[in-house]
């Protein structure tokens, strides 16, 4: 166990194995700036799977508990299931989970996923409407294919997550067609206030949907009844009490979670984030690379050092003053 400056341990780790997607949601990848012309990284940079093993293993002595892997899409990158059991069978990770767009999968591919050791998968989906879809995911979207991996890995998995981010008067209207879809499946339906996260979605508050105008809402239509959840959760819980469907409330901007993060952030190309809203990371790659250092050394003094609090100082002067470029989402894992 080891502590930061505002006495938070380290147990989560959330992998980007890739910055590259096929689909260019507004809110994180917006398609006129990640264009053709975009430099993404290039394969060579990227950290193998057998470097993140080696990162994990070593991160292990000082609490991890819990991997997630993300991207971009994680999906894009080949032969995935083998990271997994790496993950599991050699790192002995608790818990290895992942969070994808849904639309690269099919039902072998999540079966493949869970026999190699997967534990939980959460997909994103935004609206259900086609028009709201081309809007706010322009590029490769296909509802059905994201409806049907839903399907599927609620059948391998018994339950999943649905991650929906929600923007004022894009997607807002559609909340209840959402809870309404979903009522009668073991789902746990998360609905994420849009954030302010790297330096190109344009991001206004004035867009924000807050959780608490979402639970307002929903309480309109149905009973639901708050559930405990541990403390570093970053969402708040709630269970309707007819129907199987849960609903978590992530509010990173009207109440941030900053006081129980426990989560370090690996870019694909290996570097270190101490927080989403960093705007530099700490060169892991270099250090797994090289014999003559140590990277858990390296890592102590790091989070020894660590005070972000970035979500709960976001309006704040200094803040302000002191974030010019922060990294983008698809870049860092989210
Ligand atoms: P579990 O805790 O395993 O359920 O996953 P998660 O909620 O951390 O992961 P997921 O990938 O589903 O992310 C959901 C939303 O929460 C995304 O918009 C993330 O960017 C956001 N999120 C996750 N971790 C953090 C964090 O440390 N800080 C902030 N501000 N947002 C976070
Ligand atoms: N604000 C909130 N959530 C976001 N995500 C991506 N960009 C943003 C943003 N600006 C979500 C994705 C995915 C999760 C990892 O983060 O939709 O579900
Ligand atoms: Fe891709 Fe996910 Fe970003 Fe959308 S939110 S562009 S699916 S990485
Ligand atoms: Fe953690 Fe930074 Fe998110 Fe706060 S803003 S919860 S410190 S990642």
């Amino acid at each position: 166990m080891i502590n930061d400056q505002l006495s938070r341990n380290f147990k989560y780790l959330r992998i980007s194995i890739t910055d590259k997607c096929n689909y260019r949601c507004s809110y994180c990848m917006p398609k006129d700036i990640f264009g053709k012309d975009h430099q993404f990284l290039q394969k060579k940079e990227l950290l193998t799977y057998e470097e993140i093993i080696e990162v994990v293993k070593i991160l292990k002595r000082y609490g991890l508990e819990k991997v997630r892997l993300t991207g971009g899409e994680p999906m894009l990158r080949k032969n995935i299931e083998l990271l997994i059991k790496g993950l599991k069978d050699e790192a002995l990770v608790n818990q290895v989970s992942i969070t994808t767009n849904g639309s690269l999968l099919d039902h072998d591919k999540i079966r493949l996923l869970k026999t190699n050791g997967l534990d939980a998968i959460t997909i994103s989906l935004d609206s259900l409407s086609q028009d709201t879809t081309d809007e706010l995911n322009p590029t490769n979207n296909n509802i059905p294919k994201v409806l049907s991996s839903i399907d599927s890995a609620l059948k391998i998995f018994g339950t999943l997550k649905i991650n929906m981010v929600v923007i004022k008067n894009k997607n807002s209207h559609e909340i209840i067609d959402m809870v309404k879809k979903f009522l009668h499946k073991n789902i746990e339906l998360r609905f994420i206030e849009y954030m302010d996260v790297g330096e190109s979605n344009n991001w206004d508050y004035e867009n924000v949907f807050t959780s608490k105008e979402n639970i307002d809402l929903i309480k309109e239509y149905y009973s639901m009844s708050k559930i405990v959840v541990t403390k570093d959760s970053t969402s708040e819980k709630w269970q309707l009490d007819k129907y199987p469907l849960s609903i978590g409330f992530i509010s990173s901007i009207s109440k941030p979670f900053c006081s129980n993060c426990n989560r370090g952030r690996l870019s694909a190309d290996g570097k270190f984030y101490t927080c989403l809203f960093s705007d530099a990371g700490y060169d892991f790659a270099g250090y797994i690379r090289n014999k003559n250092l140590s990277l858990g050394e390296y890592f102590e003094k790091i989070w020894l050092e660590r005070n972000d609090q970035y979500s709960q100082l976001r309006f704040t002067k200094k803040i302000i003053k002191n974030k010019k470029n922060k990294v983008e989402m698809s870049y860092i894992g989210g």
